[in-house]
């Protein structure tokens, strides 16, 4: 089952989109659908500060491990019909984490799932590929991919999406992680989310940009956009030859309308943004969409669809 998201734009689940205030600002925006942050069963303060690093040097993307703050999906619950009065979807991401009540993750993705759904989500991103966390992320093994969503799409009715990590030069994990969905009814795949123990060191201080987990991170911005060209090729290959009608929404590296073109044509039909967001606030949907429409007429085309995995051969 899909879901019709225009303008093909969203924010990516994470910078700017835990509170009302914030979710209010993407709903406000010219974005296709408001994306919320992640939420957990249980409420999370995150990772210790300082730990978002905004501006690489050189402005090459952002650094961060957040660890997942949000305000736990039942206040989420009670957000999202708020949320709907602005006429857009609304997609609400989850993820599990630990918690003192040791639900096992399978359960927590299962619960809030249920919940959300009731609360009158238009869909759930899956976020199966937190790099800030300490166990490693579910969307690096095969099974627990399969555990998740057996449990989830037992029960939920809406349009489930799943946010993956870069499977970068591990084409075999890649390859069961793509085979593994074609076994479920998914509507869409976001790739990438940030690229896992980056590091940068701030030579006013000589320090490490962030602190949580030794100052490791997660990168996004546009020293991403080849590897997110990358993984939304692959699966969006993947997905042709196998005739599966999973869609492929792309997410990194874009700040100018000419990345979310590039985007389009490795086979993106959605492009969400997140480091652009951070730096700009809501305005760069705005411009983004108003660039991509400029360069269509320029360029010929009268819809993004006609572009959607269109690139060539070199
Ligand atoms: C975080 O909150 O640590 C970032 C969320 C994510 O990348 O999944």
């Amino acid at each position: 089952m899909g879901i019709r998201i225009y303008p093909p734009i969203t924010n990516a689940s994470g910078p700017l989109s835990v509170t009302y205030e914030e979710l209010e600002r993407i709903a406000r925006s010219a974005t296709g659908a408001i994306v919320t942050k992640s939420m957990t069963h249980c409420p999370r303060q995150g990772n210790p500060e300082p730990r978002l690093w905004a501006h690489l040097d050189g402005k090459i993307g952002s650094l961060n491990s957040m660890g997942l703050p949000n305000l736990g999906y039942q206040e989420y619950a009670k957000l999202i019909p708020k949320l709907k009065e602005f006429g857009k979807p609304v997609i609400a991401s989850i993820a599990s984490a630990p918690c003192a009540h040791n639900l096992p993750p399978v359960e927590q993705y299962r619960e809030i799932a249920g919940a959300i759904e009731k609360a009158g989500a238009d869909a759930l991103e899956l976020n199966l590929s937190c790099p800030n966390l300490e166990d490693v992320p579910i969307s690096m093994d095969p099974q627990s991919v399969r555990a998740v969503l057996s449990a989830v799409t037992r029960d939920v009715k809406i349009p489930i999406g799943v946010k993956l990590s870069p499977y970068n030069n591990v084409p075999k994990l890649f390859e069961e992680i793509a085979r593994t969905l074609l076994d479920f009814e998914i509507a869409y795949v976001a790739t990438i989310n940030s690229e896992p123990l980056t590091l940068d060191i701030d030579l006013k201080t000589r320090a490490k940009v962030i602190r949580p987990n030794d100052g490791f991170g997660g990168l996004g911005g546009p020293a991403v956009l080849p590897i997110a060209l990358a993984e939304v090729h692959r699966f969006y290959r993947f997905f042709q030859k196998h005739r599966a009608q999973i869609a492929v929404w792309g997410v990194g590296g874009i700040i100018r309308a000419e990345d979310a073109i590039k985007h389009f044509l490795a086979g993106a039909s959605v492009v969400q943004i997140g480091t652009l967001f951070l730096w700009e606030g809501p305005q760069a949907f705005e411009r983004l969409w108003a660039g991509i429409q400029q360069w269509l007429t320029e360029n010929g085309f009268s819809s993004v669809e006609e572009l959607i995995g269109q690139v060539r051969d070199a």
